[in-house]
């Protein structure tokens, strides 16, 4: 953990200190395949503010998360790996003060956990296959999971925002894994009751974050992205009927994602836009 202590060490907070990010989810599909971009193309991305920076990768299980792992080898200090359970707010609590003690401060944090089908969960295709407790779990992860975050890590982002002041120019970003699919504008197909209406509430809550974080003297982005169709576990059931240039890898995805998220201004803050950086009604 050699540059981590060199970083917690750093007193002078008006100092150029290294871009930090977190993804929240980072076990596989997209946020591991974010964590990986972020270590390696961080010349190209977030204009080369990025360059040279920390990743801290979260999930709930780090001693089976094989893809972090293998991240680790590569890149040793520069990804922290930390257990973030999306239920769990006390599991946050303790990342944000591990956070806050080792770097100081975050850049971007990309919530990109979600539940669509787990144990006996699937997406309803009828208001008959409805059922309570599975609306609850979905809201749990997909909306308050974020939310939660939010709540925990936007003050080291807003000290980000005021060490922007010392002239290292730079919004910091939130961006929340929200899907197309949670436009109530754009529903004509009906169906995944719990999903669409979890993503949903976590537009509201972005939304709403978004104006209390542009309220501040040094302001945040807070926004929703949609990442279009791509093959994952998460997909994995659906992707049969989805045309072949419309299903993309988890690679393309991001590498859009990110050209979106890292050009982002404020008047991005409290919206909902995709991988092609098209702003998608509510
Ligand atoms: N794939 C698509 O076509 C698509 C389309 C639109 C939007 N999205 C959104 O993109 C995001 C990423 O999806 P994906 O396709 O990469 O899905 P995925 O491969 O199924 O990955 C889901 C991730 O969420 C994590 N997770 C689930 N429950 C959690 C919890 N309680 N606490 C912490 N982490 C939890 C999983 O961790 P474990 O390993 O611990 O289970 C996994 O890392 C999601 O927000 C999804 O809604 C995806």
């Amino acid at each position: 953990m050699r540059a981590v202590r060199a970083f917690a060490s750093r007193t002078d907070v008006t100092a150029p200190v290294p871009f930090a990010t977190l993804v929240q989810g980072a076990s596989r599909g997209i946020g591991l395949e974010l964590a990986r971009q972020m270590l390696e193309r961080d010349r190209d991305v977030f204009r080369g503010k990025s360059h040279g920076g920390v990743v801290v990768a979260t999930c709930r299980d780090p001693d089976n998360a094989d893809g972090l792992k293998e991240l680790q080898k590569a890149h040793g200090d520069r990804l922290r790996v930390l257990r973030v359970d999306a239920k769990d707010e006390a599991s946050m609590k303790a990342a944000a003060a591990t956070v806050e003690r080792e770097f100081g401060r975050l850049d971007f944090m990309a919530n990109v956990s979600a539940v669509l089908s787990e144990g006996k969960m699937r997406p309803e295709t009828s208001i008959a296959r409805t059922e309570a407790e599975n609306m609850v779990e979905s809201y749990r992860v997909n909306a308050l999971g974020p939310t939660m975050m939010m709540k925990h890590f936007s003050p080291l982002m807003l000290k980000t925002a005021e060490l922007n002041l010392a002239g290292n120019a730079h919004v910091p970003v939130i961006a929340n894994w929200s899907a197309r699919v949670s436009s109530i504008g754009d529903n004509a197909l009906g169906g995944w009751h719990s999903y669409r209406a979890s993503k949903t509430a976590l537009n509201q809550l972005t939304r709403n974050c978004s104006i209390e974080f542009a309220r501040k003297k040094h302001p945040i982005i807070a926004m929703c992205v949609h990442p279009g169709t791509v093959d994952t576990k998460l997909s994995e059931p659906f992707k049969k009927n989805v045309p072949a240039d419309k299903l993309f890898t988890p690679e393309y995805a991001v590498t859009r994602l990110l050209e979106v998220i890292g050009g982002a201004t404020l008047e991005h803050s409290g919206n909902l836009y995709d991988y092609a950086g098209e702003k998608i009604d509510w």
